[in-house]
């Protein structure tokens, strides 16, 4: 989507990250996974894991940018509540038929927060027998972590604030926002008064 596509579509928040940057990034983080799997996937193809469903955008991206077209599977993780606070308990929902045991994981994750997720994940791809678990997130927000969990692969270390766009969201809405973008509910008050008046 073009910026003259969204522009009048989505509240004006301030943008973090620009698509464009978010690519090549996404590209370098790819570049480096690639070298570190090894020519023809010395050790087999890795088994792909999207975190969903936030990390749909970035999963499609590196999957189409690593050799081998290799299939994305898709697990859940809640935390429940929405919101832009998650709570301390995370409930792994599905992938239980993903392919995982021997072979090395890619978990592939929007954002980590508080690094609960990702801890909890890891969890249960090596009691389902994973012979490696790898963390590529697009985002880390370092300041706030919890978990003992330190990503192997990161796009952008980021401050303290709540991002959507680029497949994340805040209570299912912004998904679809093409850049990343810093949520201010103030802004978006305005702009949907605005738009109510027109
Ligand atoms: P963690 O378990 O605290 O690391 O949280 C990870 C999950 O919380 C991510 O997969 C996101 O779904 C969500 N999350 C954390 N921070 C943000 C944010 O700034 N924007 C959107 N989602 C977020």
């Amino acid at each position: 989507m073009s910026e003259a596509e969204t522009t009048g579509r989505f509240p004006p928040f301030r943008v973090l990250l620009s698509r464009d940057e978010i690519l090549r990034r996404i590209h370098e983080l790819v570049r480096q996974l690639t070298a570190d799997l090894g020519e023809g996937y010395a050790d087999g193809p890795p088994c792909l894991v999207a975190v969903v469903e936030g990390a749909r955008p970035l999963a499609r991206t590196v999957q189409r940018l690593l050799p081998g077209a290799l299939p994305v599977h898709e697990i859940k993780a809640s935390s429940y509540g929405s919101g832009t606070e998650s709570a301390g308990t995370v409930e792994v929902l599905g992938g239980r038929d993903i392919p995982c045991a021997g072979r090395t994981v890619i978990l592939i994750e929007d954002i980590v927060d508080t690094g609960r997720t990702i801890a909890r994940l890891r969890e249960h791809f090596r009691a389902a027998g994973a012979l490696h678990c790898r963390v590529l997130t697009l985002l880390d927000k370092p300041s706030r972590r919890v978990a003992d969990v330190v990503p192997d692969y990161i796009g952008f270390d980021i401050p303290d604030e709540f991002v959507i766009g680029f497949g994340m969201d805040i209570a299912g809405r912004y998904r679809e926002l093409p850049d990343i973008v810093i949520y201010d509910a103030e802004i978006e008050k305005v702009f949907e008064r605005t738009a109510l008046a027109e």
